[in-house]
């Protein structure tokens, strides 16, 4: 009895000082997270009032810089206009180094075309009656050389598939370059290998267009005359004042072009502009043989930042860019049967370049676009679709 007393008395010792040993850890702990809590409610009041403080700084830096965002408005149209100048003599630079191509993505593509384009004519022409292609895309570019100054114009005869290969340097001059197929072109020094065509008046801007072995072109002068040239035997065959009245611009980007004539499969078309519908674009086609106009449309085309325009199966494609050259695109069509509207058209991008395009010609024989950008000249190869199909 006794025993059981007395292990009674020690359990319960035991116990009371297994309590207090408890009693004191749990203090220690209380004491140790007070000392946290403060902790964190100092640092959470400097936060506070460092965020109070980057606040305000914040505020005050805004409103200074609402102000000088009005004085950088200023002087971005100054550092514009430098930009531009940078520009220019970057390109006098290039010139001067004598940079060469350096983006050759379809290196088989002349190659082809040519030897394509006399099995592809049969089958073109009898296509000609119910033309219905319109772009879909530009599937390749190929640069093929560097001759001449920023602008003007090269093509092949886009009426039948001669091989030859035409240059008209610069927005006015009268000495047309000829070369017997691309290849020369493009393998010989400059213009070393061609031939000199004197024409018997000098040409204005970038508008020429070489059918059926006849150069057509603006000649200089207060009125608009077209001129139409046989190249067969050096003669002029035929010329007529163009009927529009108060010509302007056609291009906002290539001002020198009053008169842009373009070949599509349906024959010549001419692209202008007058003080009459002065913000767009117009249309009128040609008849070849005559130089008659045929029939006038007004498109919604509008001219400012256009670089250059083309036809194709009667829907003109009208080619944007900005004056800090971007990518050039396609941004608004105009079908004279009324198949294709703007919204049904693709936007179509150009490859990227660091120049605008001067002139954009068409071939509807090889479904090519000769283009002159910045003295290269490129061609671009372009996918078809039915105008149908969209
Ligand atoms: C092309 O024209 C530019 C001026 O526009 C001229 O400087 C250059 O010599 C010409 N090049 C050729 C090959 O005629």
């Amino acid at each position: 009895m006794r025993a059981l007393q007395l292990l009674v008395l020690v359990l319960s010792g035991l116990v009371g000082a297994q309590q207090q040993a408890l009693m004191d850890y749990l203090e220690r702990r209380l004491l140790a997270i007070e000392d946290r809590i403060s902790l964190w409610h100092e640092q959470t009041s400097r936060y506070t009032s460092e965020l109070r403080e980057f606040k305000q700084q914040m505020v005050a830096q805004l409103e200074g810089l609402d102000k000088s965002k009005e004085a950088l408005r200023s002087e971005l149209d100054t550092v514009g206009t430098r930009v531009d100048r940078v520009e220019r003599e970057m390109d006098y630079l290039e010139t001067q180094n004598g940079v060469q191509p350096c983006v050759d993505v379809d290196d088989k593509l002349v190659e082809q075309q040519v030897t394509a384009v006399k099995e592809r004519n049969k089958a073109k022409y009898a296509k000609l009656t119910d033309c219905s292609d319109m772009i879909s895309s530009i599937k390749a570019m190929k640069i093929l050389k560097r001759v001449g100054g920023a602008k003007g114009m090269w093509t092949k005869d886009m009426g039948s598939a001669t091989g030859k290969v035409y240059i008209l340097n610069g927005t006015e001059g009268n000495t047309m370059y000829e070369f017997g197929t691309v290849r020369e072109f493009t393998s010989s020094q400059g213009t070393s290998a061609a031939t000199s065509v004197q024409l018997p008046s000098a040409w204005r801007g970038l508008g020429h267009a070489i059918y059926n072995n006849h150069l057509y072109y603006l000649k200089q002068g207060e009125e608009m005359k077209l001129i139409k040239f046989d190249l067969q035997k050096n003669i002029v065959v035929d010329s007529a004042v163009f009927p529009a009245k108060n010509q302007l611009p056609v291009y906002g980007l290539n001002p020198e072009t009053f008169i842009d004539l373009a070949v599509d499969e349906e024959g010549l078309w001419a692209i202008y502009a007058t003080q009459e519908n002065e913000r767009h674009i117009s249309l009128a086609k040609i008849d070849p043989k005559t130089l008659d106009i045929e029939q006038m449309w007004d498109t919604p085309c509008v001219r400012e930042n256009a670089e250059a325009a083309f036809v194709i199966c009667g829907t003109i494609y009208v080619v944007y860019n900005s004056k800090l050259p971007s990518r050039s695109r396609i941004q608004c069509v105009f079908d004279v049967s009324d198949m294709v509207t703007n919204d049904d058209a693709p936007h179509v991008y150009f490859p990227k370049r660091y120049g605008t395009h001067a002139s954009l010609k068409y071939s509807p024989v090889e479904q090519l676009l000769y283009a002159w950008d910045d003295g290269y000249q490129i061609l671009y190869k372009l996918q078809m679709k039915k105008k149908l199909d969209v």
